[in-house]
């Protein structure tokens, strides 16, 4: 059993890590500042693991709340979740971005140094890659994303690399996660974006339950089985799993792991649209329309790697993440409520 910090804790992929954490007998203390949560995730997290995170409301820049939270808990490993993620936004606010995702980190991580916590999870992405022109993309293939979000985790990934150079002590996993869907089986947890979403399976369960007319489909002439975009949609409780996994291989092994986290399978946007319809029972309606601007026609990640490392695999099919997505917007509409 380790004790283990988990920033943003309160957030779509944190949420599931706690429970699986919880699972596998590590404590969990949480840190958020619901920039983009709210506190009943945190209250649903503990109904679900019959267990209470540790939890404190802070913010990953503020290093006098970082220096006292590892000066109160003995902390042997970091999941560090906690960053902006929408890639438009990061467009219009890139400051913004390089604020939260970059000086947020770089103050983590002074403060993990100080506190001799030298164990990381980093939360990475495929959008390091960019256009990868090939798939499967296997971890080795060249980086450069198109956008500040995609720049910052680069970034990050670059200056982990160098902390653990200069300082082999270290040991950290980066992995780069494809596309996580899907919703804890309860329905209890889930995704749960501001206002319209930007994300696929988000957008579509939304017009499943009524609340948005019909899906924009972004684009029906790619260069695709069926002319729309591909991708690696992985169930967030695999993702979630395979943040345990690389906890247990960081005991193992000195330095970097970068490590995908998909599942091998690419689905169109029209085969997500036939899932869900057909796990739902709801028509989704849609149209197509032209591309959205910075998209890529395909990308779907080689796992093998994962599985070498770690000994993970997904374990969770399409309907399955369909169902679990499902049935947490139906019973939660709204997401979850304000406090
Ligand atoms: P999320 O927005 O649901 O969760 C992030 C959490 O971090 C939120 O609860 C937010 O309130 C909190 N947070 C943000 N800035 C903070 C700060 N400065 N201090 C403290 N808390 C802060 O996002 P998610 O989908 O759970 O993603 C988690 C991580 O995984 C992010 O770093 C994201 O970039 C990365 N990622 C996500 C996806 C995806 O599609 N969901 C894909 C690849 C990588
Ligand atoms: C999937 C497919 C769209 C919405 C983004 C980030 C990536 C990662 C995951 C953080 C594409 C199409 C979508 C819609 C559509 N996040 N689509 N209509 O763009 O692969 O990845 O989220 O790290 O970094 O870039 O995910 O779910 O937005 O799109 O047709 O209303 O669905 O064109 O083909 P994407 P997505």
């Amino acid at each position: 059993m380790a004790t283990i910090l988990v920033t943003g804790a309160a957030g779509y992929i944190g949420t599931h890590t706690c429970i699986e954490l919880f699972a596998a007998g590590h404590q969990v203390v949480a840190l958020d500042n619901f920039s983009n949560s709210k506190p009943e995730a945190m209250r649903r997290v503990a109904r679900i693991a019959g267990r209470e995170p540790l939890f404190h409301r802070g913010d990953i820049r503020d290093r006098v709340a970082l220096d006292t939270l590892f000066a109160t808990h003995a902390i042997d490993a970091v999941i560090h979740f906690a960053g902006l993620k929408s890639v438009g936004e990061s467009l219009s606010e890139p400051l913004r971005y390089y604020d939260n995702n970059i000086s947020g980190s770089l103050t983590l991580l002074e403060c993990m140094g100080r506190a001799g916590v030298r164990r990381l999870v980093f939360s990475s992405s495929a959008n390091v890659y960019g256009d990868p022109h090939t798939v499967p993309v296997t971890e080795s293939f060249p980086l450069g994303p198109t956008n500040p979000y995609g720049r910052s985790k680069y970034m990050m990934e670059l200056m982990l690399r160098d902390l653990a150079a200069a300082e082999p002590a270290w040991r950290i996993g980066l992995l780069r996660y494809f596309n996580p869907v899907g919703a804890h089986e309860s329905g209890l947890i889930g995704e749960d974006p501001h206002g319209t979403p930007n994300n696929l399976l988000p957008y579509i369960s939304k017009v499943a339950i009524g609340k948005l007319e019909q899906l924009n489909i972004f684009g029906g002439d790619y260069p695709t089985a069926d002319g729309t975009g591909v991708r690696d949609y992985i169930h967030v409780v695999d993702l979630a799993a395979a943040h345990v996994k690389t906890l247990q291989a960081l005991e193992r092994e000195a330095g970097v792991q970068t490590l995908n986290v998909g599942t091998g399978t690419g689905y169109s946007v029209l085969e997500m649209v036939a899932a869900f319809s057909r796990i739902s029972g709801c028509a989704i309606p849609f149209r197509i329309v032209g591309r959205r601007a910075g998209d890529i026609a395909c990308s779907y990640a080689d796992p093998s790697l994962a599985h070498a490392v770690l000994g993970w695999r997904a374990q969770h099919d399409l309907d399955a993440m369909c169902r679990d997505s499902w049935r947490w917007q139906q019973g939660n509409p709204d997401g979850y409520p304000d406090d």
